[in-house]
Parts: C-alpha cells; sequence; structure tokens
C-alpha cells in the first residue's frame, strides 16, 4: 500500500507542448491508486484533447468554470475541497503569474485560490522565459505562500533552444507528490542511511566487493523522506541514479563510508546501515597492477572497521539499525548482531532465497527490535517494506 492510493488528486494542464507528457502522469498516479481529476485550461486544449485525458484519468475532464452540468454536481469549490493535492503540469508562466497574483478567471486558477490542499506546480516553458524576473518573482513568492515547485530539467527545447524548462521527469514530478502526501512522521527528524557494496582495491584494475545492489538502502533513504526527514544516503558503487531530493554522497570503500557516515551522523537521529560493508581489505593497495603470478603473495587483507559497531559504542541517544543477511539461522543470527552492535532494531533476510534480496526489486524480511519484539514483513517491494520498516522504528523510538 502506498499513500497515493486512495488520494485524491487534481491534475492541471497548461498550455504547453508538454502537455501530452500529463498523459504518462496520469498513468503514473492511477498506477499507485490515486483517482485523478483534471482540469484542462483552454491553452492547454490546443494541445491535447479532453477525449485523451478523459480516457486516462477514467474521469469526466473539468473545463469551464461556468458549466451548468459539473457546477450543479461537482462545481469547482468542490473540486478545490475534495483534492488532497492539486498538482500543475505542465505550468506555464502564466497561471504561476495568475496565481502568483490572486486572478482567478477560468476554472484552474479559481481551484488553485480556492483549494487549501498542497500545491506541486511542474514548470514548463522556453529556457529565457524560464529566467525571466516576472517568473522568477512569481516563483519565489509562491514558494513562500507553501507552493512547491519540481523545477525543470535541461535539455533540447521544442522551441529549437537548450537550457532549462523541459518538464521535470514523470518519477520526479511524481516521488515529489508522494513527499506532499506522506504523513510526515520524521518531520524534523535528521537520517542517515547507507547503501550499496563497498569496493576495497587491490590494485588499479582489481577489488574485492559483493553483490549488494543498493536498491533496499536506497528504498530506506527515499522513504524517509517521504516521511518528511532530512536525509543523507551514503552509498557505495551502485548502478542507481541518486534519487531526487535528497543528499546523496558517494563513497568506495569502508574506510570512505566509515567516514561519511560518522560525519553525517554526527548530530543524526537515527543511522541506517543498509550497505554490505566488505568484511576485509588488502592492507596496502597497490600503486601498479599486481602481475597474475604474484597475486598470491601480494594480497595481505585485513578486517575493515565494523562502523556499526563503531556507532553502536558511542550510541549516545541516536537510533541505530542495522541489516543482516542470512543462510541460515536467520532469527538467532541477527538477534545476536543486534546485542554485540548495541542496535535498536536489525532488518534481517534471508540471501539465500533467489527470489528476493540482492539485486531484486522486492524482499522479504523480518524486524528483530531491541525490545524483544519482532516483525514479519512478507514479500512486497523494497518500497512497500521501507515504508513497514520506518513507520515501526518510528513509533517505537522517534515519537516526539
Ligand atoms: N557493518 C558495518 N561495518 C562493517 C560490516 C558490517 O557497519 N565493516 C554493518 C552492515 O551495514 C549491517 C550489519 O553491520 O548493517 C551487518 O552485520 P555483520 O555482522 O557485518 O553481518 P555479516 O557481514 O553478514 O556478518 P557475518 O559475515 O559475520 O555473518
Amino acid at each position: 500500500m502506498t499513500t497515493l492510493a486512495g488520494r485524491e488528486v487534481v491534475l492541471g494542464v497548461t498550455g504547453g507542448i508538454a502537455a501530452y507528457k500529463a498523459c504518462e502522469i496520469i498513468r503514473e498516479l492511477r498506477k499507485e491508486g490515486a483517482n485523478v481529476s483534471v482540469i484542462l485550461t483552454a491553452s492547454g486544449s490546443q494541445f491535447i484533447t479532453p477525449l485523451t485525458l478523459q480516457t486516462l484519468s477514467k474521469n469526466p475532464v473539468h473545463t469551464d468554470l461556468f458549466n451548468l452540468i459539473s457546477e450543479s454536481d461537482i462545481g469547482h469549490i468542490s473540486l478545490a475541497q475534495r483534492a488532497n493535492l492539486l498538482l500543475i503540469a505542465p505550468a506555464t508562466a502564466n497561471i504561476i503569474g495568475k496565481i502568483r497574483h490572486g486572478i482567478a478567471d477560468d476554472l484552474l486558477s479559481t481551484v488553485a485560490m480556492a483549494t487549501t490542499a498542497p500545491i506541486l506546480m511542474a514548470p514548463a516553458m522556453n529556457s529565457d522565459m524560464y529566467a525571466a524576473a516576472a517568473v522568477r518573482e512569481n516563483m519565489e513568492a509562491l514558494v513562500e505562500r507553501g507552493v512547491t515547485f519540481v523545477e525543470p530539467g535541461e535539455g533540447a527545447l521544442a522551441c529549437g533552444t537548450t537550457g532549462p524548462g523541459r518538464l521535470a521527469d514523470t518519477g520526479k514530478i511524481i516521488e515529489m507528490a508522494r513527499i506532499l502526501l506522506y504523513d510526515k512522521i520524521l518531520e524534523g527528524k535528521k537520517v542517515v542511511v547507507s547503501a550499496g557494496p563497498t569496493a576495497e582495491d587491490i590494485d588499479p584494475v582489481r577489488f574485492i566487493t559483493n553483490r549488494a545492489s543498493g536498491k533496499m538502502g536506497f528504498a530506506m533513504a527515499v522513504v524517509a523522506r517521504r516521511f518528511g526527514a532530512e536525509v543523507t544516503l551514503v552509498t557505495g558503487p551502485t548502478r542507481l541514479p541518486d534519487p531526487p531530493f535528497l543528499k546523496v554522497e558517494r563513497v568506495r570503500s569502508a574506510q570512505e563510508m566509515g567516514n561519511a557516515v560518522a560525519a553525517a551522523g554526527e548530530n543524526a537521529n537515527a543511522i541506517v546501515m543498509a550497505a554490505a560493508v566488505a568484511d576485509v581489505r588488502p592492507a596496502a593497495p597497490a600503486a601498479r597492477k599486481i602481475p597474475k603470478n604474484e597475486l598470491m603473495e601480494k594480497i595481505d587483507v585485513v578486517r575493515t572497521d565494523d562502523i556499526l559497531a563503531n556507532l553502536g559504542e558511542l550510541k549516545r541517544n541516536r537510533v541505530l539499525v542495522g541489516f543482516a543477511a542470512e543462510t541460515n539461522d536467520l532469527e538467532a543470527k541477527a538477534r545476536e548482531k543486534m546485542r554485540k552492535k548495541n542496535l535498536d532494531a536489525i532488518v534481517a533476510n534471508d540471501v539465500s532465497r533467489g527470489d528476493i534480496g540482492f539485486d531484486s526489486d522486492r524482499n522479504e524480511v523480518k524486524v528483530l527490535f531491541s525490545d524483544g519484539t519482532t516483525l514479519d514483513l512478507v514479500k512486497a517491494s523494497k518500497d512497500a517494506i521501507a515504508t513497514a520498516v520506518w513507520r515501526a522504528i518510528t513509533v517505537k523510538f522517534m515519537r516526539a
């Protein structure tokens, strides 16, 4: 279950070439269970038809401020009240200016004025328009009033120029919608999450690493952000792109990860070590490639520092969460790690199964808490697992 499920999203589509991307936005919102009602402005309807938006949203598309049928039934006030979120994508310079100045001369600008729901705007326009003082000032004023913007991306624009102005990626817009709609159970909290494997260099071409993909740690970071936390994600080498709206620090070795986590975690409320830190590293990485016939004698390995155990020794009031990847005796081994490292909770998963864990998008875990309780989470997406784990941690250890 995601928190977009069952939520009412009113999607305003204004007149720009990016209006066709509203189709993808509707599809993604509906995929997560949101109910989408579209308001199409007059200029928006020059770029995309009401029929397309209606077919995809499975709801009537609203276009007129004074429509006799919808006014008796739904009406602009009702649309404004029903919304859990008003998303305007694409948002033109015109709609940004109108909402900033309190002009309510069509259905969308009227609903924007009447709603108490959060407003999220994804601007799309020519780069010079986007840089224009009027647009900048209008956006700044709206941010002051609590409106959220997902900034446009850079790239080739339909007008033939290149620069900022392209509608942000759908994934980024939907992620901000989630951030706005999730309960703010971690508001005001600072969270550090580690993810991925570490890589311990043997020489310039070889290194010791493991199979961790980083997906579970990334999910823990992204979900903490949705719950309102200020998040730093410290990740070892992974193929995953930086998640939007949080701070990402890329590191390579266990030592770099230890330093980054310690620095970011200094005044954190919670530290989650989801990384699969290499247990050993070459004592001294060679500056030059080691010839293969010398490898056996030249690789002298030593243990890496245990980042989590070190944090556990200086625990203070930080909530510490570990991950345990096991192939056998899951619960007993995980409980022992929690005790030894002085943790509040440990998330244990069975890595002997091919259908979950490493590199999979799904996981099935058992969460053990220091108070002796456990929580079994059935197989679900790593996002859903991360959501349940954070809810449990928050309820047990982080309530204000
Ligand atoms: N961890 C750490 N620093 C290390 C090794 C592990 O912080 N050098 C953290 C991991 O991020 C994870 C937890 O400790 O949260 C895992 O505990 P660990 O005892 O290392 O698990 P395994 O590597 O599975 O241990 P073992 O091989 O002994 O089963």
